[in-house]
């Protein structure tokens, strides 16, 4: 049995084991950038231990000026429970040590707590932090109310009487609200990605221009872009089709406000106008739907104006669905 760092030409058994360790989750983590950033950073190195010309067990060590942090520790399934994790993870110790690190740190995935078990047994307690993170490559990321690997939960909620909606008064002063009555295929998209991104909006993106066509340019369906100082900063989709339905139902089918401008409280301002001309047509009730992946505070949004949940789904988040080929990065 043999310790050695990572070398050239490591990358694809490197990147297999850890696949079958269950390690790549996370499709916004990349391992090969990772081990090309590791390599390249300065900052930590890829621990191998390697049995007959075969690689059992990795761990990526490393420091950031003040803690040691490891990473990406696994053990070749068919040879867990050999003390393996234990020896790469004395190894990466060993190598923090020698640098004068103090206190080493490493993150468990929320749905991995089978493996709380073997670091306890190695002397780690689970610290009584929250761990905090934001991406700074641009890539958009769900909230944090969405774990990489949990279904995503799509809560349903309808309003059967109009109650009282509260009057909002927008923050912003230039702002007009325009219905797009002939809206073209690109202007929508255009608005659909620029809303919808950060939060996985996927759905229409899978639409022909065909299917798109026939949704959004039917009659009975209205788009209304809101404008903050001339420019686009969010829109809703009011959805009549179901207004012939046996209890004639509207929907407010997507809403939602181009991250440049969230914070400014102009949502419940737009929630409020899309509420207003849903039940201008008097509709038996009112439908809308919201999933985890959306920002946090849809929900109790939605619910402050008088909806209330009627159902709940589960359903696979859009990069865990094989047939997905949209791009997420
Ligand atoms: C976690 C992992 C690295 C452990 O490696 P391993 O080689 O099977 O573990 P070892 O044989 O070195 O076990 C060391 C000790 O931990 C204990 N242990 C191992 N896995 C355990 C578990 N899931 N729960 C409780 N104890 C565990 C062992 O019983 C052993 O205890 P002992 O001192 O009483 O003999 C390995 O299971 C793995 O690669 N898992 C998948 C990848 C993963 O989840 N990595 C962690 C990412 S944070």
């Amino acid at each position: 049995m043999e310790l050695r760092n990572y070398c050239d030409g490591d990358e694809q058994a490197v990147v297999d084991l850890w696949r079958r360790c269950d390690l790549l989750r996370n499709p916004l983590n990349d391992p090969r950038q990772d081990i090309a950033f590791c390599r390249t950073g300065g900052h930590g190195e890829i621990l191998i231990l390697e049995d007959g010309g075969k690689i059992v067990a990795t761990a990526m060590v490393g420091q950031d000026g003040h803690r040691g942090w490891i990473y990406y520790v696994a053990v070749d399934p068919d040879r867990q429970g050999e003390d393996l994790g234990r020896r790469i993870m004395a190894a990466a110790e060993e190598r923090l040590q020698a640098d004068g690190v103090p206190k080493v740190h490493l993150m468990v995935r929320g749905s991995n707590t089978e493996v709380i078990g073997f670091y306890q047994r190695l002397g780690y307690m689970v610290e009584p932090t929250n761990t905090m993170s934001r991406r700074l490559d641009g890539k958009p990321l769900p909230v944090g109310h969405q774990m990489d690997d949990e279904p995503v939960i799509v809560t349903y909620l309808e309003m059967l009487e109009r109650g009282s909606l509260p009057h909002i008064v927008p923050k912003a002063r230039r702002h007009a609200l325009i219905g797009a009555h002939d809206i073209t295929l690109g202007f929508y998209r255009y608005l659909y990605d620029a809303v919808g991104r950060p939060w996985y909006w996927t759905d229409r993106k899978k639409l022909s221009d065909g299917e798109l066509a026939a949704i959004i340019q039917d009659d009975a369906v209205e788009v209304y872009v809101l404008y903050v100082g001339g420019v686009p900063a969010g829109f809703y989709e009011l959805d009549f089709r179901p207004m012939t339905d046996a209890v004639p139902t509207a929907e407010l089918a997507y809403f939602g406000i181009m991250p440049e401008f969230i914070g400014m409280g102009l949502g419940p301002y737009l929630l409020g106008q899309a509420l207003d001309m849903l039940w201008h047509r008097e509709p038996g009730r009112v439908l809308v739907n919201t999933c985890t992946l959306d920002h946090p505070k849809a929900l109790p949004l939605y619910q402050r104006f008088g909806f209330r949940p009627y159902d709940r789904k589960e359903v696979p988040a859009p990069w865990q669905d094989p047939d997905n080929v949209l791009d997420f990065a």
